[in-house]
């Protein structure tokens, strides 16, 4: 259906995409992974046309219809939630005239019994299907239907896009992409902002949908059970399975292990037989052995190794100065925002170095909670204080609005940074693996994980004592997640944390502020004490059961499989293994003495034959001659051998 042929894409000197070809069939559902930065949206936007490669072409049939959700997005604040969705049937028009077109090109036809002219036909029944189905139904009704189950009420419909968090307005526009029923869905991180029932519905209703799908996401779970393909972008090349992700990621390793191997296997043919080459150069008796094996080595097709792509951040958070016991104190703190009662009469302290994470569903106010500790909002009854020589850093779920788009990587830190950290932005933004080049990079063109890299680095130019983050993890990869939490681990300050991943919460957070009922209420201990005082083995039983405490399922990924060192030998097998070694290198000694010896002696004879010395025996010295020849070449082999 979409065939992608000689892709190249190149920003300046940096190539992203180098000459990659890929297929996309009717009914494919493709996963599209890689690490942040490696291309993956930069790929659905030159799907969806929004973005012209460098070189190469994208076929795809003229009347395709592409739902494409982007990973950020503008949108219009001044529309109701409901007015938004319904634009997604404007394009019931422009179904209409492909129908029309189609009509015509049917009846203008003979043809009757060639491939073009029955695919003319299933695409015009398509169309004529897609639109009986936008007019059959109640667009209102498939609307809210869609709504709904991305998590809004009723009465929510109603509401100005501006007074909705991003989160919220994403899953607007995901209502509009998917009450489109395109063709092919291309969707860019959809689950970032979703909680568990959302996802769940979202997997159900995506399981249903009949066209081709192409999704980023660093879910796993959810990638397993939606696509079917997995294409991972790496270092500018494709790397296509016909598997879903977990699956995939174990034919990845099994294809680093074989390369490994067959390099490994190669390498040391190699060295053996330059070894040979570099031992015999000189000896005439085997120049043509050394000729062919010259021959040899010139004709080997040399096995590459890829390159994997490992590249981690380096994150530390600089020791601040102490702050006081009592870090915030709420007190009958209540939040409304026009009618609706966020949460009322909340009493809460944390104290220094403690880490809190803020636990509830979307909605419940954790994010709102945050801007009242940083005083970006007041609350309607109540008081917040901060404590004594608090010095608060604070990472808000919305970067992609709070960073200035045309601003450069560098010219964002310079405009923050004061004091001596101004001499080291280079060497900071390289440890967020911002590398020569990329810190003129507009932030505007700066993918999802990047611009949170850039968020994060903010935070690392002043010493804090209190870190808020909200939503942190959203948008980066796997490695840089772990990276942070370890930084966090080791961080001495206090920390509040709001986070859907519970991977990521597992072992750093010690105490639970539940957001729930229009309440916060305090649990004492980590996240897996709190779910085991509720009885609950994991978060998805937790949340299933309708409007309790929400946290979007999470991502295991093959983290601690990553972490863990791979095939490391036991200490008895590496004595033994070092002692066979041992054993070997006599033998090869002895060996090569040996050689030495019959070389000598063969030298000997030689000089003997050639001078024509009347003392010497021939038929006696030949057949000596002979035989010596003929240990050398044994000894030669078993030499070989012992090289193996
Ligand atoms: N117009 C541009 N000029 C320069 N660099 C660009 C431009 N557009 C994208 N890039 C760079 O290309 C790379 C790929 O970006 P892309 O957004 O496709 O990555 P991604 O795989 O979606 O990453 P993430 O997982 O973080 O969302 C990034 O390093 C980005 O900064
Ligand atoms: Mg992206």
């Amino acid at each position: 259906m979409i065939s992608i042929n000689n892709l190249s894409v190149s920003f300046g000197g940096f190539t992203l995409f180098d000459q990659v070809n890929f297929h996309i069939n009717d009914s494919d559902r493709i996963g599209l992974v890689g690490r942040n930065g490696s291309g993956k949206t930069t790929m659905l936007r030159i799907i969806a046309g929004v973005v012209t490669p460098s070189s190469g072409q994208i076929q795809l049939p003229g009347d395709l219809t592409i739902g494409y959700l982007p990973q950020e997005m503008d949108f219009d604040k001044d529309k109701r939630v409901i007015d938004a969705a319904l634009e997604a049937f404007s394009h019931v028009k422009e179904l209409e005239d492909v129908i029309a077109r189609l009509n015509f090109e049917v009846a203008d036809r003979t043809d009757y019994e060639s491939e073009g002219y029955h695919k003319l036909l299933v695409r015009l029944n398509d169309a004529t299907e897609r639109l009986s189905l936008y007019t059959s139904f109640n667009p209102m009704a498939q609307a809210e239907k869609v709504l709904t189950g991305l998590g809004f009420h009723r009465n929510e419909l109603e509401r100005d896009r501006g007074e909705l968090s991003v989160g919220w307005n994403m899953r607007v526009e995901l209502a509009k992409v998917l009450l489109r029923s395109p063709d092919i869905l291309l969707l860019d991180e959809p689950t970032n902002h979703l909680d568990i029932e959302s996802i769940k519905w979202l997997e159900e209703y995506l399981s249903g949908f009949r066209g081709a799908l192409i999704l980023i996401s660093h879910d796993r779970r959810f990638l397993d059970v939606i696509t079917n393909r997995t294409v991972e972008i790496m270092l500018g090349k494709i790397h296509d399975y016909k598997v879903p992700y977990s699956r995939y990621k174990e034919l990845r390793k099994e294809r680093f292990e074989q390369q490994r191997a067959a390099f490994d296997n190669q390498q040391k043919l190699i060295e053996k037989t330059e070894e040979f080459i570099e031992r015999f150069r000189y000896k005439a008796t085997k120049s043509n052995q050394v000729q062919s094996r010259i021959k040899q080595l010139d004709k080997l097709e040399r096995i590459e190794i890829e390159e994997e792509d490992n590249s981690a951040l380096n994150l530390r958070f600089p020791p601040a100065p102490r702050s006081g016991q009592v870090v915030v104190k709420a007190e009958g703190v209540a939040m409304s925002f026009g009618p609706k009662r966020i949460f009322s009469d909340v009493n809460l302290i944390i104290e220094r170095g403690e880490k809190i994470a803020f636990l509830g569903r979307n909605g419940e106010g954790k994010t709102t909670f945050m801007r009242l500790v940083t005083k970006e909002l007041l609350p309607v009854a109540g008081s917040i204080t901060l404590g004594h020589n608090v010095s608060m850093g604070y990472y808000a779920q919305n970067q992609e609005e709070l960073l200035d788009k045309e601003d450069t990587v560098l010219g964002t830190l310079d405009k923050v940074a004061v004091g001596d950290v101004r001499t080291r932005l280079r060497d900071i933004l390289g440890a967020f693996l911002f590398k020569g080049e990329d810190v003129d990079k507009k932030v505007k063109v700066l993918s999802g994980g990047e611009r949170a890299r850039l968020a994060m680095a903010k935070l690392i130019l002043k010493p804090y004592n209190l870190l808020a983050l909200d939503e942190p993890t959203n948008h980066m990869d796997l490695i840089s997640k772990d990276v942070l939490k370890r930084a966090l681990q080791s961080y001495e300050g206090t920390l509040i944390l709001v986070s859907h991943d519970r991977d990521f919460l597992d072992g750093l957070a010690d105490k639970v502020f539940e957001f729930k009922d229009g309440t916060v209420r305090e649990h004492l201990g980590g996240l897996s004490d709190f779910l085991s005082r509720k009885n609950i083995s994991t978060l998805e039983q937790l949340e299933d059961p309708g409007p309790g405490l929400q946290i979007n399922d999470n991502r295991r990924e093959e983290l601690s499989e990553n972490l863990k060192s791979e095939g490391a030998l036991s200490y008895l097998q590496q004595k033994e293994a070092e002692r066979e070694q041992k054993r070997k290198r006599s033998k090869i000694e002895k060996c090569e003495e040996e050689i030495g010896a019959l070389e000598k002696k063969i030298m000997e004879i030689e000089r003997l034959l050639s001078a024509n010395d009347n003392r010497v025996s021939l038929p006696q010295t030949l057949e000596e001659y002979g035989l010596l020849k003929e240990t050398l070449d044994k000894k030669l082999e078993e030499w070989e051998k012992l090289h193996d």
